[in-house]
């Protein structure tokens, strides 16, 4: 087991655990947006911000951190909340609307953005293509472009041969942005992507979609890759 220190709590994890996952497994409260427990670490949306404690204090993302021996952590310090509350400001920015932002400034306490952009339901956090990639295996989806154009997208943005319009991107999506609707039996639309695909087999698990699957049907299928992962 790793020993580390976190707020004053000495706790003892099995290693390979991410500073997430110890904070997790110990009732420590660290917000999030881009971690899900069925995908890698990818550090997207910096929320979970902790700060390590020592000669050269700095912060570090706990989803993607790995636990080390006599590690001091502090979840809650006054860089850590600066920190966090920036993060949520750039966020109000673009996605005020969403209530997984406006909960998010209500309990941080961030009122209104510095600067207001363009809006987007989109926050960039990576999950669905994620989700795509390593869950279902096929990659339909990316996130292209740069900067303020960045987005979530099918190459070419037309419509992706390699999607099997499973809904798995939509289901992990933390903020609605990705719509998809059962349009003829057994086709769905992808709104964002003005797509609409017949379903197909998922080639990594063999899963043959029922004529009219429900979205219950695909929760339990994203439930089942969790447990197995
Ligand atoms: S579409 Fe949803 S899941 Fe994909 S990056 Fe945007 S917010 Fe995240
Ligand atoms: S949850 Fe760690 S960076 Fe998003």
């Amino acid at each position: 087991m790793i020993r580390l220190t976190m707020d004053d709590r000495t706790l003892a994890v099995p290693p390979g655990y991410t500073l997430l996952q110890a904070a997790r497994e110990n009732d420590i409260p660290i917000p999030t947006l881009c971690a899900h427990e069925a995908l890698l670490p990818y550090g997207a949306c910096r929320l979970c911000l902790v700060e390590l404690v020592g000669a050269r204090s700095r912060l570090v993302a706990s989803c993607a951190y790995p636990c080390e021996e006599g590690l001091k952590v502090r979840t809650n310090s006054d860089a850590v909340i600066a920190a966090r509350r920036t993060v949520i400001e750039l966020l109000l920015a673009t996605s005020a609307h969403l209530p997984i932002v406006r909960a998010l400034a209500a309990e941080w306490g961030v009122r209104s953005p510095y600067v207001t952009l363009e809006t987007n339901d989109c926050v960039l956090c990576g999950l669905c293509v994620r989700a795509c990639h390593e869950i279902v295996g096929v990659g339909a989806i990316s996130l292209t472009r740069r900067g303020m154009a960045r987005a979530v997208g099918t190459p070419f943005q037309i419509s992706s041969a390699d999607c099997i319009e499973c809904g798995t991107c939509a289901l992990v999506c933390p903020t609605g942005a990705i719509r998809v609707e059962d349009v003829t039996r057994p086709a769905r639309r992808a709104h964002v992507w003005q797509s609409d695909y017949a379903r197909r087999a998922c080639r990594l698990c063999e899963y043959e979609p029922p004529a009219m699957a429900s979205a219950d049907d695909d929760r339990e299928l994203l439930g089942n890759v969790k447990r197995e992962a």
